[in-house]
């Protein structure tokens, strides 16, 4: 047994010498040292000895586990400080290079203008309705008839809105995003003071100024003692934070201070133009001073001096008795307004399509 143990040391002892790399270290242990290895082999024989030679021998084959792992371990440390300074040459990181970009995501335009939008009404107070009262697929009810537009209406034709099979009968895309007004109408009881932004569809032939989808958002206000004086105070406000800050000092004050001839952050006055929607009487369409040639008159505002930019009015008495509001006891008002229209002339795009085409050289501009 002695001499078996003084053997295994020998073979161990001059495989430990052959080494080159701490790979040959490991396979070396495996073969003597480990479980299954032919050390362990021998120890398990201690078992069949006398008690005398069991204690010789096993302190034996202790002493010699113990210089094996020793000799092992000096080995070890001697080749690992060796490859270590190998591998610190040979892969050696070049911190000077160039990393690698990756293409950074951006908010698209319109998502942009419908937050800058949505963010300056709650500034005045407005709420954005929950997405159950906006639904891009709705009934003709909300759509039109709730909104006191006769069933003889041209806006009904398949002409101008897309009609859809759905359960429980035909249905529209909304053609405008006014149905979230009934809808918020029937949710709460005034005061109302909500907007609603969204997509909306129309069946137009596509080009630079019209597509067939685009985006609207929608307001309205429903409390008591609300005149047509509350609707113009909102909509210009809302016209002096988007178009561009009063400068300082002049805040409050009538139209504000305008800005330099042409540029599009100066302050435009608004006009008021008598209109005509089934949903709002009187009505209005809102015009802002041609934010590119201050009212001299250019091709973006084909020589008028103005951009029309939204329509508005207060809520047809007709519109609230269908929610069980009582027209003698509330009054409010509505506004609606291109997303995309508003986008255009803010930052002199002159194709609707661009917004849609997803060029990434037109979106990085945002
Ligand atoms: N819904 C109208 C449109 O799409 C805009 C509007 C909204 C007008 C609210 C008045 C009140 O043209």
């Amino acid at each position: 047994m002695k001499n078996k143990i003084e053997k295994i040391y020998a073979d161990a002892s001059a495989d430990i010498a052959k080494a080159a790399a701490t790979s040959d270290l490991e396979e070396i242990k495996n073969k003597y040292l480990s479980r299954g290895g032919e050390f362990n082999a021998i120890k398990k024989g201690l078992k069949d000895l006398s008690d005398e030679d069991k204690r010789t021998v096993g302190a034996l084959a202790n002493e010699i586990t113990q210089k094996l792992e020793a000799a092992l371990a000096a080995k070890h440390d001697e080749f690992y400080a060796k490859e270590l300074d190998e591998k610190l040459i040979t892969e050696k990181l070049d911190i000077t290079m160039p990393g690698k970009f990756s293409a950074e995501g951006r908010i698209h335009p319109i998502t942009n203008t419908i937050n800058e939008i949505t963010a300056i009404f709650e500034s005045l107070g407005f709420s954005v309705v929950a997405n159950e009262l906006s639904p891009e697929v709705d009934t003709e009810y909300y759509n039109f008839d709730a909104l006191n537009i006769p069933f003889e209406h041209p806006a009904r034709d398949v002409q101008d809105t897309f009609y859809t099979a759905a359960e429980g009968g035909r249905q529209v895309l909304r053609s405008h995003t006014s149905g979230s007004q009934v809808r918020a109408m029937e949710a709460k009881k005034p005061p109302i003071k909500v907007i609603s932004p969204g997509r909306v569809y129309r069946n137009e032939t596509v080009n630079s100024r019209k597509n067939n989808f685009f985006h609207q958002i929608e307001g309205l206000l429903v409390d008591k003692d609300i005149t047509f004086g509350d609707l113009k105070g909102v909509l210009n406000e809302f016209v002096y934070a988007y178009f561009g800050m009063p400068k300082a000092g002049a805040a409050g004050v009538g139209l504000r201070e305008q800005g330099e001839q042409g540029s599009i952050v100066s302050v435009r006055p608004t006009r008021f133009r008598n209109s005509f929607f089934p949903f709002t009487e009187p009505s209005a369409e809102v015009d802002v001073q041609c934010i590119m040639c201050a009212g001299a008159g250019c091709r973006t505002c084909s020589g008028t001096g103005w951009l029309e930019i939204l329509g508005a009015g207060m809520v047809h008495p007709n519109v609230l008795k269908g929610v069980d509001i009582d027209p003698d006891v509330y009054s409010g008002f509505a506004f609606g307004m291109g997303v995309e229209r508003l986008a255009m002339l803010k930052y002199a795009i002159d194709d609707i399509r661009l917004f849609f085409q997803n060029d990434v050289r037109f979106l990085k501009q945002f």
